[in-house]
């Protein structure tokens, strides 16, 4: 079954990021705000060997080696990110997954997410519901951005951070608390598992996304872009919510953004 080789994937390569969290990472620059480490690469190889023996038809969208968005057809098409949160995990903040998922034809069909420091493993299988380690998980009751916990997280390019840190001046005003998680796929498992009411990011891959959005929506919440527009793996802007507050945040932003 593919779920149980993305949960496999997911925590063979959490037990290298584990093994290697506590020795100096050697640091390499991809670009602003960029980086990349020796357990990147290693976790990635491990799942990539992993996928290519279970799914001899796998097609590939993974962070380091295989970073171009294609349309790969009826091909299962795996979207990892071997290491979500390099960040923290290079300064040794806790805080970082690794994230793999399947779709077919752009429809995700399952997807894992694990937290090796935790040993948390979320994971989800269309129509199937969503599950961190066995317990199903369901999105939050609150309906009010007055008592909801907002994640969001920083985009690397200067005009995007500017306009995130805008709109957190403006929402910071409005919720009851903002966190930024620095692990994109972890910010919407919080979202799934009823900890978070949103997250918000504008700049992501579909590595950061593909496992997570399945999560939110098994576990009863909802995905858009940030306009409110039906998600795709493509686009960048991402708002996963409870369901409950999604118009709210949409409402926001427009009114954030009219000035
Ligand atoms: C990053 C994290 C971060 C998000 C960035 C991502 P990486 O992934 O998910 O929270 O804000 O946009 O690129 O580089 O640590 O895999
Ligand atoms: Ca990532
Ligand atoms: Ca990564």
């Amino acid at each position: 079954m593919m779920l149980d080789l993305a949960i496999r994937a997911a925590q063979e390569a959490g037990r290298v990021l584990r093994e290697w969290y506590s020795s100096p990472q050697e640091i390499e620059s991809k670009g602003l705000r960029d980086i990349v480490t020796a357990a990147d690469l290693e976790a990635e190889r491990v799942i990539l060997s992993l996928i290519r023996k279970g799914c001899p038809d796998a097609r590939f969208v993974s962070e380091e080696s295989y970073s171009t968005i294609r349309d790969y057809g009826d091909f299962p098409t795996w979207y990892i990110d071997p290491l979500d949160g390099t960040t923290n995990f290079a300064r040794a903040i806790p805080g970082f997954s690794v994230s793999v998922a399947m779709a077919q034809r752009g429809v995700i069909l399952c997807g894992a997410v694990y937290d090796p420091l935790m040993d948390q493993l979320f994971y989800a299988e269309r129509g199937q519901g969503a599950y961190l380690n066995g317990e199903r998980l369901r999105v939050s009751a609150r309906d009010t951005l007055a008592s909801s916990l907002v994640m969001l997280d920083w985009p690397r390019a200067q005009t995007p951070r500017d306009e995130l840190a805008r709109f957190l001046a403006w929402l910071a005003m409005r919720v009851d608390a903002v966190r930024s998680r620095g692990s994109a796929a972890l910010g919407f498992c919080a979202v799934a598992a009823g900890s978070a009411e949103a997250y918000y990011q504008l700049t992501l891959g579909p590595w950061d996304v593909a496992a997570g959005t399945l999560l939110v929506e098994e576990a009863g919440g909802r995905v858009t872009d940030v306009h409110g527009k039906p998600h795709a793996l493509n686009k960048p802007d991402w708002l996963a919510s409870n369901d409950r507050i999604h118009a709210l945040m949409l409402d926001a932003r427009q009114e954030f953004s009219q000035g």
